[in-house]
């Protein structure tokens, strides 16, 4: 099996840093307000049952915080956490492996749910609503069904497009969260909070120059804090103020909007290669060198809440705030607004 915190998208850097930076509780876990009521409310409840929180499904972009909140709602409700991922159950064997080795009310987490191949999703089915487990025994003829009766437990499990979720294993979660993208004072901080953790001082127009770039993710704040930090040691006097953290954003090719070179490099291939689109996702990917899934899971939900790229039944395109911010003037016939955006393609 793959490591707990292992993630496509994170550095080996940020895995390690980020076990320390984890909000431990659901009182340091910033943002997510709505969300976090509805965990406070279901935590509370279950707890006055004697009951395990009932199954959870974490739904949003990388680094938002899927992966902190089930290790939370393990704390909270004083239980084991066991991590794994869909993709390490390669057999049904693997989940009823895993399944008997919970005890009553441990925490089960399951990143990247989505993945989960369909034999191995099917065995969840029964072991989540009646915490009841079928083996199969032997093969054709002579094959037996063996029942298992499992202890209560709680699944989470996080994806970052609840659009792969089968509709059987959706309805068995008792709550489905989608986590949003956190607003510049949310991310302030939380930059502050590991600033703190760090040791390292910054004021306080600096955590929000920093928060204010980083695509609205927690773990991008964090990594900009980083390298500003490196920055700060380096080249100026340790502390990170406004002009420090411009400077060492700058540096690392961070810009105003916060886009990093990946970002900007599909906005100028859209506007650029294919006169602002529509163009498939397929191909955009391949002018970008970059998969498809991170295109589709990392980059173009930014890009299109920041009203910068849009999905039309024919392609992706560009806005007018695209060209504008590549400092390019538009096409003739005015590319759309992202008043127009509807969300129709899949390729
Ligand atoms: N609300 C928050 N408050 C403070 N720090 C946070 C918050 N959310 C996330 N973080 C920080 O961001 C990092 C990434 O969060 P996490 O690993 O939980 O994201 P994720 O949604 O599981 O991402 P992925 O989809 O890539 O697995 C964490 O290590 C943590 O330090
Ligand atoms: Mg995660």
């Amino acid at each position: 099996m793959r490591d707990e915190f292992l993630d496509p998208i994170a550095t080996a850097e940020e895995t390690l840093a980020e076990v320390g930076l984890r909000p431990r509780r659901l009182a340091d876990f910033v943002g997510q307000a709505e969300l976090r009521e509805h965990l406070s409310v279901m935590l509370e409840a279950a707890r006055r049952r004697g009951q395990p929180v009932d199954h959870l499904l974490f739904a949003g972009p990388p680094g938002l915080g899927k992966t902190t909140l089930a290790a939370i709602v393990a704390a909270e409700a004083g239980v084991t956490l066991h991590v794994t991922s869909g993709p390490a159950f390669e057999r049904q064997g693997d989940v009823a492996a895993v399944l008997t080795k919970l005890e009553a009310g441990d925490v089960l987490f399951i990143d990247e749910i989505h993945r989960l191949a369909r034999p191995v999703e099917e065995v969840l089915y029964p072991a989540m609503e009646d915490f009841q487990l079928d083996i199969v025994l032997g093969k054709g003829p002579a094959a037996r069904t063996l029942r298992l009766e499992l202890p209560p437990f709680t699944l989470i499990g996080a994806t970052t497009r609840t659009g792969l979720i089968t509709g059987p294993l959706r309805d068995r979660f008792g709550h489905v969260a989608r986590l949003e993208y956190y607003d510049p004072d949310e991310l302030r901080a939380i930059v502050s909070r590991a600033a703190d953790i760090f040791g390292v001082q910054i004021t306080l127009d600096g955590a929000y120059e920093i928060a204010r770039r980083a695509r609205g993710t927690p773990r991008i704040a964090n990594r900009l804090l980083r390298r500003v930090r490196d920055f700060a040691e380096v080249r100026a006097g340790g502390v990170i103020d406004f002009d420090v953290a411009q400077a060492g954003l700058a540096l690392f090719g961070v810009d105003e909007l916060g886009l990093d070179k990946v970002d900007r490099g599909i906005l100028d291939a859209l506007c650029r290669r294919f006169g602002g689109g529509p163009v498939g996702l397929s191909t955009l990917a391949i002018s970008v060198s970059e998969p498809t899934e991170t295109i589709e899971d990392v980059y173009e939900p930014f890009l299109i809440q920041r009203g910068l790229l849009i999905r039309t039944p024919r392609g992706r395109m560009a806005t007018a705030a695209a060209w504008t911010h590549l400092g390019l003037s538009a096409p003739a016939s005015p590319p759309p607004s992202a008043a127009s955006l509807f969300d129709g393609e899949r390729d």
